[in-house]
């Protein structure tokens, strides 16, 4: 039988006399921790259902390794343009390469997670599934391709899977183990994604001038009582409500009567409550377009849905009351309900160190706001932030840990980041931390934002951290004070030699910001300020390059 363990550890424990256990393992390649935390849920079910279990990051597992496995799940998440997690890209190489031999021993599943509004959907799922299946492996389930709200999807993927394994591993007696009780990372607190904490708003500061064409805001918020604790690079997961304007426009465009009860989660309620508090209506989305366009029979949303890169381009600046008023039409509430999907927190990068602000958090957050046929239209969370909610108001909050984004573990070295825009937040944090902790390594900020007068994020605190010495150097790109264009990578090539000599000397270097067009940019320049002052070949400095990011001395967090 199964001997229950309370307090166990994460090693599988042989029964006396087992054969070789029949176990589980479990891959993940996470970027932001999405896919850890699908990949820690399907852990904690199969050692719920008696299932030996080996969790690992892509990063720690060596693809050799998998000749030995006989049941792998793997849930991988894709970055960029169909990219492999940062930490996972030698996983996916090796892989790829056929490192891993031939795996006719090895049953797999793979859970892919992605965002549909992107050509590459899903990518490292699908890669990995291909590699596997090349190799020989046979699949145990159909991958999973999991779109933003993925939470439901996964679970009954996970029930399944699970299910599968543990029947595979039935006839073996080495099933016979303990089961593994999952290691809890010495989180304390008991707030998460799925039972968020309700925080105070304390501030909500405009920090853009009047004139500037962007709405930054800084927020503090309180994390009293909570228990919840962070570092510098984590971000914060912000659940928030639709504005009841925006749904009362979509329930009219639709015909959907306010009061007509819908099931969430089991519980009935009005459809007017249930978008307001349940389902994305401030972001586009291919599944939206498509649903409504065949309940409608709309023949502009129809040709969209076969022109990915139109459609993601439409999406990015077309709510779900736009998409509806290209066609009218007569929806029942159900129909309404089942086009949209749910809503899900928006992650913002934290903008504080705990030794710094102790029980608080702080956030820099662009406040999303555009015009749409002369009406305003706004983002979800950021609007929730700065409209909706008073100081003193009531917000629910978790913290979304990020270990691919932390200062380097030793407080000599040095620390170059490139943070633009609202990329500017973590790098707050990171030199409140670095002044707590009296870290003598140096710090060079590179910052760019449209106007000097209009859009300098925290001026006063950098020209603070300046006098005291903290940062030893501030690059500065506003873009517009002059004719030409002058962004963070012209800064980066101008400085190209101290740049170059600082990552000799053995420094970090961090990008956080926008992730489709700067960080490829701030990329290129890397490589060629390694290639100009380091006297190498493009290629030896892509080497360079890729070791540094190897080393985890090269970590962005961009979206
Ligand atoms: P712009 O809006 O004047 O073009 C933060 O958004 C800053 O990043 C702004 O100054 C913006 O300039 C600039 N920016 C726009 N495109 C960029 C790119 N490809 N690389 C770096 N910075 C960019």
């Amino acid at each position: 039988g199964i001997s229950q363990q309370a307090g166990g550890i994460a090693a599988p424990a042989l029964a006396a006399n087992a054969q070789p256990a029949g176990k589980l393992t479990i891959i993940y390649a996470s970027q932001t921790g999405n896919a850890k935390g699908v990949a820690e849920a399907l852990q904690a079910k199969a050692s719920a259902n008696g299932v030996a279990v080996a969790l690992y990051n892509a990063a720690d597992y060596k693809v050799k390794q998998l000749k030995k496995e006989t049941h792998v799940l793997l849930v991988a998440s894709t970055n960029g343009e169909g990219e492999a997690p940062d930490d996972a890209i030698e996983f996916h190489k090796q892989l790829k390469a056929g490192k891993a031999g031939k795996l006719e021993g090895l049953n797999y599943g793979v859970i892919g997670l992605g965002d549909s509004s992107y050509e590459f959907y899903c990518q490292t799922g699908k890669d990995f599934d291909e590699y596997l299946s090349k190799a020989g492996a046979k699949p145990l389930l159909g991958r999973l391709d999991a779109d933003v709200d993925y939470d439901a999807v996964c679970e009954n993927w996970s029930e399944e899977a699970v299910a599968l394994v543990k029947e595979a591993l039935k006839s073996d007696a080495a099933n016979e183990v303990a089961p593994v009780v999952p290691l809890t990372h010495g989180a304390t607190s008991l707030y998460n994604k799925k039972h968020p904490f309700t925080a105070e708003l304390l501030t909500n500061q405009a920090i853009t001038g009047r004139d500037s064409d962007r709405d930054v805001r800084h927020f503090e918020i309180s994390l009293e009582g909570s228990d919840l604790t962070y570092q510098p690079g984590d971000a914060l997961g912000v659940w928030f409500s639709n504005d009841e304007q925006l749904v009362d426009a979509l329930l009219a465009q639709t015909g959907v009567d306010a009061s007509s009860e819908v099931i969430v989660d089991e519980q009935s309620l009005t459809i007017r409550e249930a978008l307001i508090h349940h389902y994305e209506l401030t972001q586009g989305y291919a599944s939206f377009v498509q649903a409504y366009s065949e309940l409608t029979d709309a023949a502009k949303l129809r040709a969209l849905v076969d022109d990915k890169a139109a459609l993601r381009e439409y999406c990015a600046n077309h709510q779900i009351l736009d998409i509806a008023r290209e066609q009218q039409g007569q929806l029942t509430a159900e129909q309404l309900q089942a086009s949209l999907r749910r809503l899900t927190p928006r992650l913002y990068s934290i903008a504080s160190a705990q030794s710094e602000v102790e029980e608080e958090v702080h956030l820099t957050v662009g406040v999303v706001r555009f015009d749409q046929d002369g009406e305003a239209r706004n983002g979800g969370a950021s609007s929730y932030l700065a409209d909706r909610l008073e100081e003193g108001g009531k917000v629910r909050v978790f913290v979304e840990h990020n270990d691919n984004f932390r200062l380097p573990a030793n407080d000599d070295t040095p620390v170059i980041m490139v943070g633009p825009g609202t990329g500017i937040a973590p790098f707050r944090a990171f030199l409140q931390e670095r002044d707590a902790r009296d870290a003598s390594g140096k710090n060079w900020l590179f910052f760019g934002n449209p106007h000097f007068t209009q859009d300098f994020l925290y001026q006063l605190e950098w020209q603070r951290y300046v006098k005291s010495g903290l940062l030893n150097k501030i690059s500065l790109a506003f873009s517009r004070d002059q004719q030409e264009k002058v962004y963070v990578q012209h800064k980066l090539r101008e400085q190209g030699g101290e740049v170059y000599a600082w990552l000799e000397q053995g420094a970090h270097f961090y990008v956080c910001g926008d992730a489709n067009k700067m960080a490829k940019d701030v990329h290129q320049a890397l490589i060629e300020l390694v290639a100009e002052h380091g006297n190498k070949s493009r290629e030896q400095a892509e080497d360079y390059v890729d070791a540094l990011r190897a080393a985890k001395r090269y970590q962005r967090d961009v979206y």
